[in-house]
């Protein structure tokens, strides 16, 4: 049983599903926790990346984070009863990945963490509680990048059971990216390729907090007169910009677009063709260092840390400061091109159902 609930996860699951399917044939199910439930943020993610359609939504829907979880803990457990489970397979570092870990190891299901490891050390970020759970509950953890090893081993979690597998998302990425660059969406928005700047925020150390939104939000616009910003506005973004009183700022105006959260291949052609991508997105720092496009990350840690060390990605955090010097560093053309990531081959997905096929014999 695959669980998932958040967009990242679907971008996620994809391949695994489909690895599944090629080598085995085992029987899977598909649970959607309806964490993420808007068509542009979940429906039109199963229907581009092929995912089949899911056996089981939960639909929780948003919540504060204890709400959130707890009722994703209830409603699955209903749904584990009923199934006879060999293995249930949970993505990333959401709520509904710690959720649904939490109920089957209490339920006695073995658990499998893809993306396992990653650790951000910065135990203010929730995903960062996610994924320190969810990881000391598993019992098979599949790895995306060497530090996650680590991480693991110094938390005394290795043997066996721990599985440097590859990039999963990069399996989607690299899939999907011919068909996605025929779409040339940046050019139905006018822009021309290489000539702009790819924008989404949605962390809550970057949205929740009005004066901290409102700096940045303005700090972009004024980016926008030196390079056009083509904004994709998440919906808690929207959300506290509208909080925040300070809406006005997502205005369009010349250089300066906004658009709703675009769908998987849009998204990927917009990166793709991006001059720069300015993100707090996990996914997004991995995506550009695939495609060695600059990434300015607004993040003070990161738990992908190959992404600065080897691929395109900076930590601007979100000092204005900051930020401005690494976006005329772009600019100027001086940036990392990066390297190519062992593992990020587009069969991460492949290696995870050899390492399932081994352990369901032993
Ligand atoms: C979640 C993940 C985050 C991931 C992100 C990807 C957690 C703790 N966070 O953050 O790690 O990077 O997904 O997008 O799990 N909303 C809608 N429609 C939707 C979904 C959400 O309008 O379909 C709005 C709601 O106002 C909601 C808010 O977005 O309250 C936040 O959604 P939530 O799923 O709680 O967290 P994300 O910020 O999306």
């Amino acid at each position: 049983m695959h669980v998932v609930g958040a967009r990242p996860n679907f971008i996620k699951a994809a391949p695994v599903v489909r690895a599944l399917s090629a080598r085995n044939g085992c029987r899977q199910l598909i649970v959607h926790t309806g964490q993420h439930y808007d068509a542009e943020m979940s429906d039109i993610f199963f229907r581009q990346l092929g995912l089949p359609q899911p056996d089981v939504n939960l639909e929780v829907g948003s919540g504060n984070h204890a709400v959130q979880t707890a009722q994703i803990m209830m409603r699955f457990e209903n749904v584990v009863r009923k199934n006879k489970l060999n293995l249930v397979l949970v993505y990333g570092d959401v709520n509904s990945t710690v959720a649904a870990a939490l109920v089957c190891t209490k339920m006695g299901i073995p658990v499998g963490h893809v993306e396992a490891g990653l650790r951000s050390f910065d135990r203010s970020m929730p995903e960062e509680i996610n994924r320190v759970l969810t990881d000391a509950i598993s019992n098979l953890l599949l790895v995306s990048e060497p530090s996650g090893v680590e991480n693991l081993r110094r938390e005394s979690i290795d043997g066996d059971r721990v599985q440097l597998v590859g990039n999963v998302m990069i399996d989607t990425l690299a899939r999907e990216l011919v068909e996605s660059k025929k779409l040339r969406v940046a050019q139905e928005f006018g822009m021309v390729p290489k000539d702009y700047a790819l924008l989404t925020i949605h962390r809550p150390s970057n949205v929740d907090d009005p004066n901290v939104l409102e700096r940045l939000l303005c700090l972009f616009r004024e980016f926008s007169l030196d390079v056009p910003v083509i904004f994709s506005v998440h919906p808690r973004t929207r959300r506290s910009a509208e909080h925040a009183g300070c809406s006005d700022l997502l205005r369009p105006e010349h250089g300066w677009i906004t658009i709703p959260p675009m769908a998987y291949r849009e998204n990927l052609s917009l990166m793709a063709e991006a001059r720069m991508v300015i993100t707090d997105s996990g996914g997004m720092q991995e995506e550009t260092t695939f495609l060695r496009v600059p990434c300015l990350t607004l993040r003070w840690n990161t738990e992908r840390p190959i992404t600065v060390e080897k691929g395109t990605s900076r930590l601007v955090g979100n000092d204005p400061n900051l930020i401005r010097t690494a976006f005329e560093e772009v600019l100027s053309g001086n940036w990392p091109t990066g390297q190519d990531i062992p593992m990020w081959d587009g069969k991460a997905a492949d290696r995870i159902a050899e390492v399932i096929a081994r352990w369901a014999k032993q």
